[in-house]
């Protein structure tokens, strides 16, 4: 039995079954490649459901998580540290507006941040629990005459339970329900129909800027606009969810700010913390103070390794420029990957390092096990997508890599 087989076997043993059992034990990384547990080696697309984003065992994240490690691992919500001022301050800077934020010394530097412009963080340890904090803000501000909040159909924004009361996908919520919240659900990408749900019966209108779950799928173009004015006129405050689409994936630090539209309030996690556990959700303006003391907590929120490790990943896609590599890596992939001619290839969709290829039938399954084979971690993101959402530092070598492995690996799948 091979190494990867006998931690499966424990695996199963000892897991509920939620997920399965993964066809990989990854026993370690480095950059975008990962190693399992018997020495095959990876090119990581997926990077953890696009978490990972300097990939793996950058020498940044490691030298400030053992930095912070060894000075001190956590101090819960008793007692403040200066690891999550100084990352909250950083975040409010970068949605400060259209002009570039001032850089802050890398921590344990003599000067101070700017002050950040308006808006306020609750520091959460996951995408969930930010969004659980995003749907108690809005609740608490909008009060018990505005109990609606308006979702789209076909959005994932988490497993607790306030976030999958939001999440439209019927075959994750339905067996879970009912669930305490009122939740008025659109069709995703439909200005129209999202205008005629918001009134003054609406807390707060929930969006992603692109489904992500549901196959990076990219919000029509003045979608998020209209979501904004729709808001504005109703009264109601827009959250956007960016746990995945934030921080550098599309090639802009935050989706929206393409989009040109200011959200209320913003959910953040995922890639953050470059692999460690984080989740932020963010109140700009005036959804910054709609909580008062004692409304809301987490032990762990704001760790400071945690918090260490994001400001690791905000100071290296600063210094190495990784939003323009994103934007051009991601470009030439997408252009490579378009240029396949095969008849399981519809296309490709998505933004910067976040991209789905099409395919023509409900092959995704065969297509990750094959790349798998061919040595690529990709993800079956739906029956008919492919989920390519690699580390930001992906080289134009690496994507060429399984740009030209795509034929083959499809060639595997059609036979
Ligand atoms: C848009 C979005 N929101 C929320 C979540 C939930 O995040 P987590 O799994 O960290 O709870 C995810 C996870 O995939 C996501 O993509």
């Amino acid at each position: 039995m091979s190494e990867t087989e006998a931690l499966q076997k424990r695996f199963a043993a000892t897991f509920m079954p939620n997920y399965g059992v993964p066809p990989v034990a990854i026993s370690r990384g480095q950059g975008c490649r990962v190693w399992d547990a018997d020495g095959r080696e990876y090119l990581d697309l997926i990077a953890g459901i696009a978490v990972s984003s300097l990939g793996h065992a950058h020498p940044a994240i490691v030298e400030a998580v053992s930095r912070q490690v060894a000075e001190v691992a956590h101090t819960s919500n008793l007692f403040l540290h200066e690891r999550e001022v100084e990352l909250a301050e950083r975040v409010l800077c970068l949605l400060g507006g259209d002009d570039p934020p001032q850089t802050p010394p890398a921590h344990g530097g003599a000067a101070r941040p700017p002050v950040p412009p308006g808006g306020r963080v609750f520091f959460a340890n996951s995408g969930a629990e930010a969004n659980e904090a995003a749907v108690k803000l809005v609740r608490r501000i909008a009060g018990p005459g505005r109990p609606v909040i308006v979702a789209a159909e076909r959005s994932f924004h988490g497993r607790t339970m306030g976030a999958l009361a939001l999440t439209g996908k019927e075959s994750i919520r339905a067996p879970f329900g009912p669930f305490g919240l009122t939740v008025r659900f659109v069709p995703y990408g439909d200005a129209r129909a999202l205008r005629a749900a918001v009134g003054s019966d609406t807390a707060a209108v929930f969006l992603e800027p692109g489904l992500g779950e549901s196959g990076v799928v990219p919000a029509p173009e003045g979608y998020l606009r209209a979501a904004r004015e729709a808001c504005d006129q109703a009264g109601a405050l827009l959250v956007l969810d960016e746990i995945q689409s934030g921080i550098g994936r599309t090639g802009a630090w935050f989706a929206h700010q393409t989009a040109g539209v200011r959200p209320d309030v913003l959910t953040l996690a995922k890639g953050l913390g470059g692999g460690l556990p984080i989740g932020l959700c963010v109140g700009l303006g005036a959804a910054g103070a709609g909580f008062a003391k004692g409304d809301h907590g987490s032990t762990f929120g704001g760790n400071p390794v945690a918090c260490a490790a994001a400001l690791a990943v905000l100071d290296t896609i600063e210094r190495d420029g990784l939003l323009a590599h994103v934007t051009a890596v991601g470009e030439h992939l997408a252009a490579g990957l378009g240029g396949i001619s095969h008849p399981l290839v519809a296309g490709v969709r998505g933004t910067g390092l976040w991209r789905a290829v099409v395919l023509t039938a409900a092959v995704a399954a065969e297509v990750e096990a094959a790349a798998r084979r061919a040595g690529f971690l990709v993800n079956a993101v739906q029956p008919d997508a492919v989920r390519l959402a690699p580390p930001l530092i992906l080289s134009i070598a690496e994507a060429d890599q399984f740009t030209a492995a795509l034929p083959g690996i499809l060639a595997e799948v059609s036979s």
